[in-house]
């Protein structure tokens, strides 16, 4: 069973897209393991996205991600970490599909709503710099059987 780090970004935060979020993973069949409302320091934040640190855009990412509160996650279910990316859509909003949680509430690349671990590799680095284990829970639903 696979687990993945999601996170709604400062902007969904801000448009109350909290909600809306959390229930399409929930609906799909996932099981919400962690979850917390908290503020990225610059230093988590540079570490969460180092591989982007040559790119133009690390530092507005950085100022971004660490200007507000996110909902930081952890999901766990089969294939969660391909199939949370393909319900979120592609990374730039524009050309995102509608029917993905960017493509419908997203517009611009810079803000776009949700961060969702690329391998299982970013999975488990990113649950572990963002969670510790005793904030992660493992329990069975009864509702697992059917999905
Ligand atoms: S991806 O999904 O990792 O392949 O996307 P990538 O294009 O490599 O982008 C990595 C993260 O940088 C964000 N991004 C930007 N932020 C600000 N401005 C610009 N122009 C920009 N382009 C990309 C993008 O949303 C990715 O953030 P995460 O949180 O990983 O989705």
């Amino acid at each position: 069973m696979e687990r993945t780090y999601l996170m709604v970004k400062p902007d969904g935060v801000q448009r109350n897209l909290i909600g809306e979020i959390v229930s399409r993973f929930e609906k799909k069949g996932f099981t919400l393991v962690g979850a917390k409302l908290m503020i990225v320091s610059k230093e988590l934040a540079e570490t969460h996205y180092g591989e982007h640190k040559e790119r133009p855009f690390f530092g507005e990412l950085v100022n971004f991600i660490t200007s507000g509160p996110v909902f930081a996650m952890v999901w766990e279910g089969e294939n969660v970490i391909s199939t949370a990316r393909t319900m979120m859509g592609s990374t730039n909003p524009a050309e995102a599909a509608p029917g993905t949680i960017r493509g419908d509430y997203g517009v611009q690349v810079s803000m776009n709503v949700i961060h969702g671990s690329d391998s299982p590799a970013s999975a488990e680095r990113e649950i572990s710099l963002f969670f510790h284990e005793q904030e992660l829970n493992n329990y069975k639903k009864e509702v697992s059987k059917w999905v």
